[in-house]
Protein backbone atom coordinates (compact mmCIF):
# COMPACT_ATOMS: atom_id res chain seq x y z
CA UNK A 1 0.00 0.00 0.00
CA UNK A 2 1.12 3.39 -0.88
CA UNK A 3 1.68 6.33 1.80
CA UNK A 4 -1.32 7.62 0.35
CA UNK A 5 -3.62 5.02 0.23
CA UNK A 6 -2.76 3.58 4.01
CA UNK A 7 -3.68 7.25 4.88
CA UNK A 8 -6.56 6.98 3.51
CA UNK A 9 -7.70 3.73 5.51
CA UNK A 10 -9.40 3.69 9.24
CA UNK A 11 -9.95 1.28 11.42
CA UNK A 12 -13.61 0.82 12.78
CA UNK A 13 -14.59 -1.42 15.59
CA UNK A 14 -17.93 -3.88 15.12
CA UNK A 15 -19.20 -5.98 17.35
CA UNK A 16 -15.68 -7.72 18.80
CA UNK A 17 -13.09 -6.91 15.88
CA UNK A 18 -11.49 -4.37 14.31
CA UNK A 19 -12.18 -3.58 9.93
CA UNK A 20 -10.59 -1.50 7.76
CA UNK A 21 -12.61 1.35 5.95
CA UNK A 22 -12.22 3.50 3.07
CA UNK A 23 -14.56 6.03 3.82
CA UNK A 24 -16.57 7.10 0.17
CA UNK A 25 -20.08 8.28 1.86
CA UNK A 26 -21.05 11.83 1.48
CA UNK A 27 -22.19 13.18 4.59
CA UNK A 28 -25.40 11.22 6.12
CA UNK A 29 -28.13 10.44 4.17
CA UNK A 30 -30.92 12.17 5.32
CA UNK A 31 -34.26 10.73 6.57
CA UNK A 32 -37.38 12.04 5.23
CA UNK A 33 -41.79 11.62 5.78
CA UNK A 34 -43.01 11.37 2.30
CA UNK A 35 -45.57 14.36 2.30
CA UNK A 36 -48.23 12.94 0.37
CA UNK A 37 -48.45 9.17 0.93
CA UNK A 38 -48.42 9.04 4.15
CA UNK A 39 -51.17 8.57 6.22
CA UNK A 40 -54.05 8.64 4.15
CA UNK A 41 -56.74 6.38 4.25
CA UNK A 42 -55.18 5.11 7.46
CA UNK A 43 -51.82 4.32 5.48
CA UNK A 44 -49.20 4.50 8.34
CA UNK A 45 -46.49 7.38 8.12
CA UNK A 46 -43.78 6.37 5.91
CA UNK A 47 -40.29 7.91 6.55
CA UNK A 48 -37.61 7.36 3.96
CA UNK A 49 -33.96 6.38 4.60
CA UNK A 50 -32.31 8.46 1.39
CA UNK A 51 -29.38 5.76 0.91
CA UNK A 52 -29.82 7.11 -2.70
CA UNK A 53 -27.80 10.33 -1.55
CA UNK A 54 -24.65 8.81 -0.46
CA UNK A 55 -23.13 10.95 -3.11
CA UNK A 56 -20.28 8.54 -4.86
CA UNK A 57 -20.70 7.69 -8.14
CA UNK A 58 -24.91 8.67 -7.91
CA UNK A 59 -24.71 7.13 -4.81
CA UNK A 60 -27.01 4.06 -3.67
CA UNK A 61 -26.27 1.41 -0.89
CA UNK A 62 -23.33 -0.29 -2.57
CA UNK A 63 -21.20 2.93 -1.57
CA UNK A 64 -21.38 1.80 2.35
CA UNK A 65 -20.43 -1.74 1.59
CA UNK A 66 -17.41 -0.51 -0.74
CA UNK A 67 -15.88 1.49 2.43
CA UNK A 68 -14.82 -2.20 3.47
CA UNK A 69 -14.32 -4.00 0.19
CA UNK A 70 -11.88 -1.17 -0.17
CA UNK A 71 -10.50 -0.57 2.79
CA UNK A 72 -9.65 -4.17 2.77
CA UNK A 73 -8.12 -4.00 -0.52
CA UNK A 74 -6.09 -1.05 0.72
CA UNK A 75 -4.81 -3.03 3.54
CA UNK A 76 -4.09 -6.02 1.71
CA UNK A 77 -1.39 -3.94 -0.89
CA UNK A 78 -3.86 -4.65 -4.08
CA UNK A 79 -3.78 -2.57 -6.66
CA UNK A 80 -7.01 -4.16 -8.66
CA UNK A 81 -10.92 -4.59 -7.61
CA UNK A 82 -12.99 -7.43 -9.39
CA UNK A 83 -16.51 -7.48 -9.08
CA UNK A 84 -19.25 -9.70 -11.39
CA UNK A 85 -23.30 -8.32 -11.63
CA UNK A 86 -25.85 -8.02 -14.09
CA UNK A 87 -25.53 -5.70 -16.97
CA UNK A 88 -27.21 -3.06 -15.15
CA UNK A 89 -25.16 -3.68 -11.67
CA UNK A 90 -25.22 -0.88 -9.47
CA UNK A 91 -22.88 -2.40 -7.67
CA UNK A 92 -20.99 -3.06 -10.42
CA UNK A 93 -21.07 1.05 -11.05
CA UNK A 94 -20.14 2.11 -7.74
CA UNK A 95 -17.19 -0.34 -7.79
CA UNK A 96 -15.33 1.14 -10.46
CA UNK A 97 -16.14 5.01 -9.00
CA UNK A 98 -14.73 3.60 -5.48
CA UNK A 99 -11.50 1.95 -7.49
CA UNK A 100 -11.03 5.27 -9.36
CA UNK A 101 -11.40 7.00 -5.91
CA UNK A 102 -9.02 4.65 -3.75
CA UNK A 103 -6.47 4.62 -6.68
CA UNK A 104 -6.98 0.75 -8.22
CA UNK A 105 -7.67 -0.72 -11.36
CA UNK A 106 -11.30 -1.75 -11.82
CA UNK A 107 -12.17 -5.66 -13.59
CA UNK A 108 -16.16 -6.01 -14.34
CA UNK A 109 -17.82 -9.04 -15.17
CA UNK A 110 -21.52 -8.51 -16.75
CA UNK A 111 -23.78 -11.09 -16.36
CA UNK A 112 -26.68 -11.19 -19.09
CA UNK A 113 -29.66 -11.98 -16.36
CA UNK A 114 -32.57 -9.83 -18.16
CA UNK A 115 -34.10 -11.16 -21.44
CA UNK A 116 -35.41 -9.47 -24.34
CA UNK A 117 -33.61 -6.06 -23.22
CA UNK A 118 -32.28 -3.60 -25.92
CA UNK A 119 -29.64 -1.99 -27.22
CA UNK A 120 -29.73 1.04 -24.01
CA UNK A 121 -30.25 -1.62 -21.92
CA UNK A 122 -26.60 -3.00 -23.11
CA UNK A 123 -24.91 0.09 -23.56
CA UNK A 124 -26.05 2.82 -21.37
CA UNK A 125 -27.14 3.96 -17.50
CA UNK A 126 -24.78 1.76 -15.42
CA UNK A 127 -23.04 0.35 -18.59
CA UNK A 128 -22.00 3.98 -19.46
CA UNK A 129 -20.84 4.98 -16.15
CA UNK A 130 -18.89 1.66 -15.96
CA UNK A 131 -17.41 2.91 -18.69
CA UNK A 132 -16.54 6.20 -17.99
CA UNK A 133 -14.45 5.14 -15.25
CA UNK A 134 -12.46 3.71 -17.09
CA UNK A 135 -13.30 -0.39 -15.90
CA UNK A 136 -12.27 -3.25 -17.88
CA UNK A 137 -15.52 -5.15 -18.86
CA UNK A 138 -15.93 -8.83 -19.13
CA UNK A 139 -19.29 -11.12 -20.31
CA UNK A 140 -20.84 -13.61 -19.11
CA UNK A 141 -23.66 -15.35 -21.58
CA UNK A 142 -27.21 -16.02 -20.82
CA UNK A 143 -27.11 -19.20 -19.75
CA UNK A 144 -24.38 -19.03 -16.89
CA UNK A 145 -25.29 -19.82 -13.28
CA UNK A 146 -23.74 -18.37 -10.08
CA UNK A 147 -21.51 -20.65 -9.47
CA UNK A 148 -20.14 -19.85 -12.84
CA UNK A 149 -20.11 -16.42 -12.06
CA UNK A 150 -18.20 -16.92 -9.32
CA UNK A 151 -15.80 -19.11 -11.37
CA UNK A 152 -15.52 -16.17 -13.69
CA UNK A 153 -13.96 -14.03 -11.05
CA UNK A 154 -11.86 -16.03 -10.24
CA UNK A 155 -10.63 -16.74 -13.69
CA UNK A 156 -10.03 -13.08 -14.09
CA UNK A 157 -8.22 -13.18 -10.98
CA UNK A 158 -5.99 -15.51 -12.33
CA UNK A 159 -4.93 -14.20 -15.27
CA UNK A 160 -4.21 -10.82 -13.27
CA UNK A 161 -1.85 -12.81 -10.91
CA UNK A 162 -0.03 -14.11 -13.95
CA UNK A 163 0.55 -10.57 -14.98
CA UNK A 164 1.84 -9.54 -11.48
CA UNK A 165 -0.78 -7.81 -10.14
CA UNK A 166 -2.81 -8.00 -7.31
CA UNK A 167 -6.42 -8.16 -7.35
CA UNK A 168 -8.81 -8.01 -4.85
CA UNK A 169 -12.31 -9.98 -5.62
CA UNK A 170 -15.49 -9.07 -4.47
CA UNK A 171 -17.44 -12.03 -3.97
CA UNK A 172 -21.41 -11.74 -3.28
CA UNK A 173 -22.18 -15.65 -2.94
CA UNK A 174 -24.08 -16.41 0.62
CA UNK A 175 -20.67 -18.39 1.31
CA UNK A 176 -18.18 -15.58 1.21
CA UNK A 177 -17.31 -13.26 3.77
CA UNK A 178 -20.35 -10.97 4.17
CA UNK A 179 -17.61 -8.00 3.95
CA UNK A 180 -20.22 -5.43 2.54
CA UNK A 181 -23.10 -5.87 5.38
CA UNK A 182 -20.65 -3.92 7.50
CA UNK A 183 -21.32 -1.10 6.11
CA UNK A 184 -25.23 -1.66 6.96
CA UNK A 185 -23.99 -2.46 10.35
CA UNK A 186 -22.94 1.18 10.96
CA UNK A 187 -25.84 2.45 8.63
CA UNK A 188 -28.54 0.93 11.45
CA UNK A 189 -27.07 2.37 14.02
CA UNK A 190 -26.72 6.36 12.20
CA UNK A 191 -30.71 5.50 11.47
CA UNK A 192 -31.35 4.92 14.98
CA UNK A 193 -29.95 7.96 15.71
CA UNK A 194 -32.24 9.42 13.11
CA UNK A 195 -35.72 8.61 14.00
CA UNK A 196 -34.80 9.83 17.46
CA UNK A 197 -34.16 12.99 16.95
CA UNK A 198 -37.17 13.08 14.93
CA UNK A 199 -38.98 11.84 17.33
CA UNK A 200 -41.45 9.66 15.80
CA UNK A 201 -42.38 5.71 16.40
CA UNK A 202 -40.56 3.43 14.33
CA UNK A 203 -42.33 -0.21 14.22
CA UNK A 204 -41.51 -1.49 10.75
CA UNK A 205 -38.19 -1.19 8.42
CA UNK A 206 -38.57 -2.70 4.80
CA UNK A 207 -35.55 -3.01 2.33
CA UNK A 208 -34.95 -5.07 -1.05
CA UNK A 209 -33.16 -8.34 -0.20
CA UNK A 210 -31.30 -9.29 -2.89
CA UNK A 211 -27.68 -10.53 -2.59
CA UNK A 212 -29.04 -9.98 1.12
CA UNK A 213 -25.94 -7.99 2.31
CA UNK A 214 -27.97 -4.74 3.12
CA UNK A 215 -30.57 -6.86 4.61
CA UNK A 216 -28.63 -8.68 6.78
CA UNK A 217 -25.84 -5.98 7.54
CA UNK A 218 -29.42 -3.81 8.61
CA UNK A 219 -30.96 -6.59 10.41
CA UNK A 220 -27.67 -7.64 12.33
CA UNK A 221 -26.94 -3.65 13.28
CA UNK A 222 -29.82 -3.04 15.04
CA UNK A 223 -30.33 -5.94 17.12
CA UNK A 224 -26.19 -5.17 17.48
CA UNK A 225 -27.48 -1.79 19.17
CA UNK A 226 -30.39 -3.56 20.98
CA UNK A 227 -33.14 -2.75 18.95
CA UNK A 228 -35.84 -5.56 18.24
CA UNK A 229 -37.58 -3.47 15.30
CA UNK A 230 -38.28 -6.24 12.39
CA UNK A 231 -36.42 -6.10 9.39
CA UNK A 232 -38.95 -7.00 5.95
CA UNK A 233 -36.79 -7.85 3.18
CA UNK A 234 -38.75 -7.55 -0.06
CA UNK A 235 -37.15 -10.63 -2.60
CA UNK A 236 -35.59 -9.12 -6.03
CA UNK A 237 -34.16 -12.03 -7.43
CA UNK A 238 -35.28 -15.17 -5.77
CA UNK A 239 -37.96 -16.56 -3.64
CA UNK A 240 -38.87 -16.23 -0.20
CA UNK A 241 -37.61 -20.03 0.65
CA UNK A 242 -34.25 -19.53 -0.94
CA UNK A 243 -33.56 -15.73 0.12
CA UNK A 244 -34.49 -16.59 3.57
CA UNK A 245 -32.01 -19.58 3.85
CA UNK A 246 -29.62 -16.92 2.18
CA UNK A 247 -30.50 -13.89 4.28
CA UNK A 248 -30.05 -16.55 7.61
CA UNK A 249 -26.70 -18.13 6.32
CA UNK A 250 -25.12 -14.28 5.84
CA UNK A 251 -26.85 -13.35 9.37
CA UNK A 252 -24.35 -16.21 10.33
CA UNK A 253 -21.31 -15.32 8.38
CA UNK A 254 -21.92 -12.07 9.32
CA UNK A 255 -21.84 -12.62 13.47
CA UNK A 256 -19.09 -15.05 13.20
CA UNK A 257 -16.90 -12.06 11.56
CA UNK A 258 -18.10 -9.34 13.76
CA UNK A 259 -17.52 -11.94 16.62
CA UNK A 260 -20.97 -11.93 17.62
CA UNK A 261 -22.44 -14.94 16.34
CA UNK A 262 -25.74 -14.59 19.05
CA UNK A 263 -27.19 -11.56 17.71
CA UNK A 264 -29.86 -13.07 14.49
CA UNK A 265 -31.43 -16.45 13.95
CA UNK A 266 -33.35 -17.85 11.19
CA UNK A 267 -36.63 -16.74 13.29
CA UNK A 268 -35.62 -13.18 13.03
CA UNK A 269 -35.44 -13.41 9.39
CA UNK A 270 -37.99 -12.02 7.74
CA UNK A 271 -38.94 -12.16 3.64
CA UNK A 272 -42.06 -12.07 1.45
CA UNK A 273 -41.96 -12.60 -2.31
CA UNK A 274 -45.32 -10.92 -3.05
CA UNK A 275 -43.60 -7.94 -4.87
CA UNK A 276 -40.70 -10.34 -7.29
CA UNK A 277 -43.51 -10.44 -10.12
CA UNK A 278 -42.25 -12.01 -13.16
CA UNK A 279 -38.79 -12.09 -11.85
CA UNK A 280 -35.36 -9.83 -11.79
CA UNK A 281 -35.27 -6.84 -13.56
CA UNK A 282 -39.35 -7.37 -14.27
CA UNK A 283 -42.09 -5.40 -12.90
CA UNK A 284 -46.01 -6.29 -12.22
CA UNK A 285 -48.32 -4.11 -12.42
CA UNK A 286 -48.18 -3.61 -8.89
CA UNK A 287 -44.64 -2.48 -8.54
CA UNK A 288 -45.03 -0.15 -11.45
CA UNK A 289 -47.49 1.38 -9.69
CA UNK A 290 -45.46 1.91 -6.78
CA UNK A 291 -42.77 3.14 -8.90
CA UNK A 292 -45.15 5.83 -10.78
CA UNK A 293 -46.88 6.48 -7.10
CA UNK A 294 -43.54 7.83 -5.39
CA UNK A 295 -42.48 10.13 -8.76
CA UNK A 296 -45.64 11.11 -9.54
CA UNK A 297 -47.33 11.95 -5.47
CA UNK A 298 -44.17 12.70 -3.98
CA UNK A 299 -41.23 13.53 -6.71
CA UNK A 300 -39.29 10.95 -5.40
CA UNK A 301 -37.58 8.61 -8.07
CA UNK A 302 -36.99 5.06 -7.69
CA UNK A 303 -35.61 2.46 -9.85
CA UNK A 304 -37.04 -0.65 -11.95
CA UNK A 305 -34.98 -3.54 -10.68
CA UNK A 306 -34.77 -3.69 -6.72
CA UNK A 307 -36.81 -0.24 -5.09
CA UNK A 308 -39.65 -0.53 -7.81
CA UNK A 309 -40.71 -3.85 -5.58
CA UNK A 310 -39.53 -3.02 -1.89
CA UNK A 311 -41.40 0.63 -1.91
CA UNK A 312 -44.29 -1.51 -2.97
CA UNK A 313 -43.69 -3.79 -0.21
CA UNK A 314 -42.89 -0.81 1.79
CA UNK A 315 -46.96 1.14 0.87
CA UNK A 316 -48.21 -2.39 1.67
CA UNK A 317 -46.74 -2.71 5.14
CA UNK A 318 -48.03 0.78 5.62
CA UNK A 319 -51.02 0.07 4.69
CA UNK A 320 -51.53 -2.84 6.96
CA UNK A 321 -52.99 -1.77 10.55
CA UNK A 322 -51.92 -4.61 12.00
CA UNK A 323 -48.47 -4.87 11.02
CA UNK A 324 -47.84 -1.23 11.76
CA UNK A 325 -49.22 -1.18 15.30
CA UNK A 326 -49.80 2.99 15.46
CA UNK A 327 -46.58 3.46 14.18
CA UNK A 328 -44.85 4.51 11.32
CA UNK A 329 -42.85 2.24 8.11
CA UNK A 330 -39.29 2.83 7.73
CA UNK A 331 -38.95 2.42 3.87
CA UNK A 332 -34.87 2.37 3.03
CA UNK A 333 -34.41 3.48 -0.59
CA UNK A 334 -31.19 1.79 -1.60
CA UNK A 335 -30.95 3.70 -4.61
CA UNK A 336 -30.36 2.17 -8.84
CA UNK A 337 -31.52 5.69 -10.03
CA UNK A 338 -28.90 5.37 -13.51
CA UNK A 339 -30.94 2.09 -14.46
CA UNK A 340 -33.24 4.55 -15.46
CA UNK A 341 -31.79 5.21 -18.31
CA UNK A 342 -31.72 2.02 -19.61
CA UNK A 343 -35.18 0.75 -18.98
CA UNK A 344 -36.45 3.62 -21.15
CA UNK A 345 -39.11 0.85 -23.46
CA UNK A 346 -39.89 -0.85 -20.12
CA UNK A 347 -40.72 2.27 -18.71
CA UNK A 348 -42.64 3.85 -21.53
CA UNK A 349 -44.46 0.50 -21.51
CA UNK A 350 -45.37 1.39 -17.46
CA UNK A 351 -46.68 4.94 -18.80
CA UNK A 352 -48.60 3.92 -21.69
CA UNK A 353 -50.21 1.52 -19.52
CA UNK A 354 -50.91 4.25 -16.28
CA UNK A 355 -52.25 6.89 -18.63
CA UNK A 356 -52.22 10.57 -18.19
CA UNK A 357 -53.90 10.39 -14.48
CA UNK A 358 -51.24 11.67 -12.46
CA UNK A 359 -51.99 9.31 -9.62
CA UNK A 360 -51.56 5.67 -10.47
CA UNK A 361 -51.77 4.07 -7.16
CA UNK A 362 -53.68 6.18 -4.47
C1 LIG B 1 -30.44 -0.24 -6.02
C2 LIG B 1 -30.30 -1.51 -5.28
N1 LIG B 1 -31.14 -1.76 -4.28
C3 LIG B 1 -31.07 -2.91 -3.58
C4 LIG B 1 -30.17 -3.89 -3.88
C5 LIG B 1 -30.13 -5.12 -3.08
O1 LIG B 1 -29.15 -5.03 -2.10
P1 LIG B 1 -28.39 -6.32 -1.61
O2 LIG B 1 -27.68 -6.87 -2.81
O3 LIG B 1 -27.52 -5.86 -0.55
O4 LIG B 1 -29.43 -7.27 -1.15
C6 LIG B 1 -29.27 -3.69 -4.92
C7 LIG B 1 -28.30 -4.74 -5.24
O5 LIG B 1 -27.87 -5.03 -6.25
C8 LIG B 1 -29.33 -2.47 -5.64
O6 LIG B 1 -28.48 -2.21 -6.65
Amino acid sequence: MTAAASSSVETVRIGNADFPRRRLISGTPPLERLANLSGRDGRAPILVKRDDLTGLGLGGNKVRKLEFYTGQALAQGCDTLIITGAVQSNYVRVTAAAACAAGLDCHIQLEDRVAGMDAGYRTGGNVLLDRLYGATLHHLPAEATEADADAGLDAIADDLRAKGRRPYVIHLGAAFEPRGALGYILAAREILDQIAQAGVRVTQVVTASGSGQTHSGLLTGLRLAGSTLPVTGVCVRRDAVQQHARITQICGNLGRLIGRPDLVGPDDVIVTDRFLGPGYGKNSPETWGAFLAAARREGLLLDPVYTSKSFAGGLAMADDPDAMAGGAVLYLHTGGLPALFAYEAAIDEALAAAGPQPEPER
